[in-house]
């Protein structure tokens, strides 16, 4: 029963992707394709992806579904529509550019919406459904598993990926607009074991790769990470820089441990032996978490080198951390 509910969402989705598609190329369609054409999305781009348009009327999507003998229920369970008193059944998206969201199979198993303006909020997704697990699936894992690179490049958006796929860079995934979770590291880790985290580079996206990359490393995969600055995220980056000086960037990506430090570094004084020592040690306890004990050791030596301390001092308060903590 449970299998055909979610056989049933996956055809019922495929039909709205279907819909919303069509609307964009049609004349209804003609801001929002004027929006992506904007954001410097070729056809090939727009097609590739699916990416759709949903009208404005409140329940334009609804009617056509049920046309096409959908039953309200199944439309509701897919989460396309919401019941409120005085408007009845209505279409969850409206006047939004949309982007299917597929799984690795390229199942349709949801979607995100986004306003064209300024409105709040600027994106809208399904709500979690039979078919659809936020926690366990990727933006572009789906053309991102056939890259041929042995890393994937996470970012944060939607737009971030189909930026990055579009110059190229056709192993790039996002989670969506979730914090990555052990699920979405265990999804990767059957694909890659390295990941360069390319988040957007305000205080957000520098907070959320400092989540990432434990979390990363605690399902085996290696974390990079890659400045944007002086561009909001990968999307502003490519379309101002390019592609090569992004691939630059990748090249110059730090390894997560040390822009781990180099971020905690931000609340020391490390002009005063005081604030140095208290950072050394904050850095130490962390060291001391390597359960390897040769990656340990390197990377002692890798911290001892960069903050210009010796590494026997360094290894003896790592050892010292890791006794403390039992
Ligand atoms: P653009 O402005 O279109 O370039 O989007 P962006 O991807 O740069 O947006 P941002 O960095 O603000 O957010 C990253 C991701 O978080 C988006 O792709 C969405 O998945 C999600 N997100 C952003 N804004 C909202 C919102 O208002 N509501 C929800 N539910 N998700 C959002
Ligand atoms: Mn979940
Ligand atoms: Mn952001
Ligand atoms: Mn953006
Ligand atoms: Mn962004």
């Amino acid at each position: 029963e449970k299998a055909d509910l979610k056989a049933s969402i996956l055809e019922v989705n495929k039909t709205a992707a279907k819909y919303f598609y069509v609307q964009l190329k049609s004349e209804r369609g003609k801001q929002a394709y004027t929006y992506l054409k904007n954001r410097e999305l070729s056809d090939e781009t727009i097609t590739a992806f699916g990416l759709g348009y949903s009208n404005k009327y409140s329940d334009d999507l609804y009617k056509y579904l049920r046309q096409k003998g959908y039953s309200e229920d199944l439309i509701r369970q897919a989460g396309l529509i919401n019941t409120d008193e005085k408007q009845g059944v209505y279409d969850k998206f409206w006047n939004r550019v949309i982007f299917p969201i597929m799984d690795v199979n390229s199942r349709v198993i949801g979607f995100g919406g986004r306003v064209m303006g300024d409105a709040k909020p600027k994106y809208l997704n399904s709500p979690e459904t039979a078919v659809f697990d936020k926690s366990r699936n990727l933006y572009g894992l789906n053309r991102a598993r056939t890259s041929k690179k042995p890393y994937f490049l996470l970012c944060e958006g939607y737009m971030d990926v189909i930026s990055l796929h579009q110059a190229g860079f056709t192993n790039a995934v996002a989670s969506l607009g979730t914090a990555l979770t052990p699920g979405h590291a265990s999804l990767i880790k059957r694909y890659v074991k390295e990941v360069y985290l390319t988040y957007d580079s305000d205080e957000a996206g520098t907070r959320a790769a400092l989540r990432a990359v434990p979390i990363l490393r605690d399902a085996g995969i290696t974390a990079k990470v890659v400045r944007m600055d002086p561009y909001k995220d990968p999307d502003e980056f490519i379309k101002n820089l390019g592609a090569e000086e992004y691939e630059k960037r990748i090249g110059q990506a730090r390894n997560g441990f040390m822009f781990t430090l180099e971020t905690l570094e931000k609340n020391y004084d490390m002009n005063s032996p005081e604030g140095k020592t208290a950072f050394l040690r904050e850095a130490a306890g962390r060291l001391a978490e390597f359960e390897d004990e040769l990656e340990r050791d390197n990377y002692t030596e890798a911290v001892a080198s960069a903050y210009r301390v010796s590494v026997d001092s360094l290894k003896k308060l790592v050892v010292k951390m890791a006794v403390s903590a039992g």
